[in-house]
């Protein structure tokens, strides 16, 4: 691993795409892909974490995911139930500060609650932070920001973009350095439409469930020879 620790990308995102089709050539159902990418996303995690990392943000579950078979939407709130259940402790040992983005009430009840108190337990942590993303759509949460807005008063005149950035889900997390997306699919199906202006995006074909620690440090080592220009000459 050659990565340049003073140069790491503050806030990286990641969809992690290719569960389904990992198991179907596997021949297992969907799900034991879903649960075998639940142990590469704590691994990656931990990872990112170790590496010093300020801001990771996880592709758990898209608004427009609902509309999969419902055997396999259950399962996946299931897993995230007894993940947020079952691992605080990983995330307490790490100082790992949890937060979400999605529609929260959008959400059943019993995942509301499991978010709720990892965000609680864990708030006062000033390690690495993790926005998990579910039930979470770049379109709905413009949206659900300029609701509030709205229903705020803020004048047309006090709008600007640091405005909107906070009525955003993650006003403390910086615009993303980083896009990851496994799986092959090069789109952004709906991800942080508003954080990602200027990201940088890598695209690997590896499926999720088989993206090694390795692979991760090459794709920060390919984001720290891009050449990065915001619109300025070079
Ligand atoms: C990503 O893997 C996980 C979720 C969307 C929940 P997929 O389930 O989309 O896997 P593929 O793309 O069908 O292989
Ligand atoms: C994006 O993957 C959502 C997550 C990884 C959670 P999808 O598999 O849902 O995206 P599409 O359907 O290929 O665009
Ligand atoms: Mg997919």
């Amino acid at each position: 691993m050659s990565i340049d620790k003073q140069n790491l990308p503050l806030h990286v995102a990641i969809t992690m795409d290719g569960n389904g089709r990992w198991a179907q050539a596997k021949n297992l159902p969907r799900t034991s892909g879903h649960n075998e990418g639940l142990h590469v996303a704590k691994r990656i995690v931990k990872a990112s974490s170790d590496l010093g990392i300020k801001f990771l943000t996880l592709y758990v579950f898209s608004t427009e995911n609902w509309k999969r078979a419902q055997q396999e939407v259950g399962f996946l709130m299931n897993l995230i139930h007894s993940h947020l259940c079952g691992e605080l402790n990983f995330y307490k040992k790490n100082k790992i500060k949890i937060n979400h983005i999605g529609d929260f009430k959008g959400l059943p009840e019993s995942v509301q609650k499991d978010i709720a108190k990892a965000i609680e337990d864990t708030k006062d942590f000033t390690g690495m932070t993790v926005n998990l993303a579910i039930n979470y759509g770049g379109r709905n949460e413009i949206v659900r920001g300029i609701k509030k807005i709205v229903d705020n008063n803020i004048k047309s005149e006090n709008i600007d973009e640091k405005l909107v950035s906070q009525y955003m889900d993650m006003p403390e997390s910086p615009d993303v350095d980083l896009l990851i997306r496994t799986g092959g699919e090069k789109r952004l199906s709906n991800y942080l439409l508003w954080h990602i202006p200027y990201a940088e995006q890598v695209y690997t074909d590896t499926l999720w469930p088989d993206y090694s620690n390795e692979e991760f440090y090459s794709n920060i080592e390919i984001f720290q020879h891009r050449n990065r220009r915001f619109g300025a000459e070079k």
